[in-house]
């Protein structure tokens, strides 16, 4: 029996509801900094497919989670259409200069190989029972660190670029789409069981601007994955948009939402659980959990429980988990939900 996919395909309530974390192969465990410490560079780690493999189990032996998540990051789109990327340490990943006419969009198979070798091995070596998790990121916020360069604080250049010049941003956008599905499509080819989109810096947008650089590009990638592969579900997190949530799971067609920790549990419950049918992924504060006292922690997971287990839904945090995590912490959280 698998859990996560049951709870998605078959609406299945549960008085365990699955769980996994975002980012749960990371520096909070020891284990992971262990590997990490013997790669000088972070791509090489997420293109080297027994290093990946072998994190992205770290956290399921050490704590059962339900899904796991291949190791590998939202960046490696940009790298496989021939822009410069590199994470810099302490200071988060830099982007090269490009030219929209020379993205290499027929790369994505050969160049993202190791990952799809990753899935396969990590596939291999999983319980029936374990729900292996592809991803990529969304059109929008791969579009965010091309044009930035990297992280942003006010994010005006991609503003800027979408509103001076919207012809060449919508061009960008519709590489980023047609990319996303093709690598989406070969990470289910090799092994993938549900996939997930991350659109970390959706909120970004007014709403007029979400529609088009957020909700309609994803919209085609998840019609387009559904086409190719319609029993694989799509998750889509386009973080923070608010209110917005409703209005992006009434178009966009995607099988779970996932909520950051800012939406409110009583609206989503009723606008997005009830009013929608949708299945929520959600939605514990992860700087809670880093730093919230064990009673505060037992309240807020009591809490996301309360609210959202009443519908088939998957258990997360609202946000990746942060190095600093005490491990108690993590333990704490599943011994709650699985009532120990
Ligand atoms: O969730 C998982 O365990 C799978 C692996 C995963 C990583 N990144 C590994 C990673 C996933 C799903 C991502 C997604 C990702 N990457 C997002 C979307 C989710 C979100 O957080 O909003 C974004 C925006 C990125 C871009 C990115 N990658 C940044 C900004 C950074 C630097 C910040 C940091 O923590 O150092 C990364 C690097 C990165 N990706 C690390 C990991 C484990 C840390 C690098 C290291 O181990 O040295």
């Amino acid at each position: 029996m698998n859990k996560l996919l049951n709870t998605i395909l078959r609406k299945e309530k549960n008085s365990v509801p699955p769980v996994w974390i975002m980012r749960q192969a990371g520096r909070y465990l020891p284990e992971y900094r262990e590997v990490r410490s013997g790669v000088s560079n972070f791509l090489e780690m997420c293109y080297t497919p027994k290093l990946a493999s072998e994190v992205t189990l770290q956290p399921i032996r050490r704590f059962g989670f339900d899904g796991a998540i291949i190791f590998s990051d939202i960046l490696v789109i940009p790298d496989a259409l021939g822009v410069k990327v590199e994470f810099v340490k302490n200071e988060g990943p830099k982007l090269g200069e490009y030219n929209l006419k020379d993205l290499k969009t027929s790369n994505i198979k050969s160049h993202l190989n190791p990952v799809f070798e990753a899935l396969e091995l990590t596939k291999s070596k999983l319980s029936p029972e374990t729900a292996l998790i592809g991803f990529s990121g969304a059109p929008w916020t791969l579009a965010c660190y091309m044009i930035e360069k990297g992280g942003s604080k006010n994010f005006e250049k991609v503003r800027e670029a979408a509103l001076h010049d919207p012809q060449s941003f919508s061009h960008l956008i519709e590489i980023l789409t047609q990319s996303i599905i093709e690598y989406l499509s070969l990470q289910i080819q090799a092994g993938a069981d549900v996939v997930k989109l991350f659109d970390s810096w959706a909120s970004v947008l007014p709403p007029f601007e979400l529609q088009k650089w957020v909700i309609d590009p994803t919209k085609k990638i998840v019609y387009e994955i559904k086409k190719l592969h319609p029993n694989i579900p799509v998750i889509c997190f386009p973080r923070a948009i608010g209110v917005n949530y409703l209005e992006f799971v009434k178009q966009v067609g995607c099988d779970v939402v996932a909520l950051d920790q800012s939406v409110d549990r009583n609206w989503a419950r009723k606008n997005l659980q009830q009013d929608c049918g949708a299945i929520v992924q959600g939605n514990l504060d992860n700087l809670l959990l880093a730093f919230g006292s064990k009673k505060e922690i037992e309240k807020e997971v009591l809490d996301v429980l309360e609210k959202f287990g009443d519908q088939p839904f998957i258990f997360n945090l609202g946000h990746g988990i942060i190095p600093q995590t005490p491990i108690e912490n993590v333990q704490l959280v599943l011994d709650l939900i699985r009532k120990k």
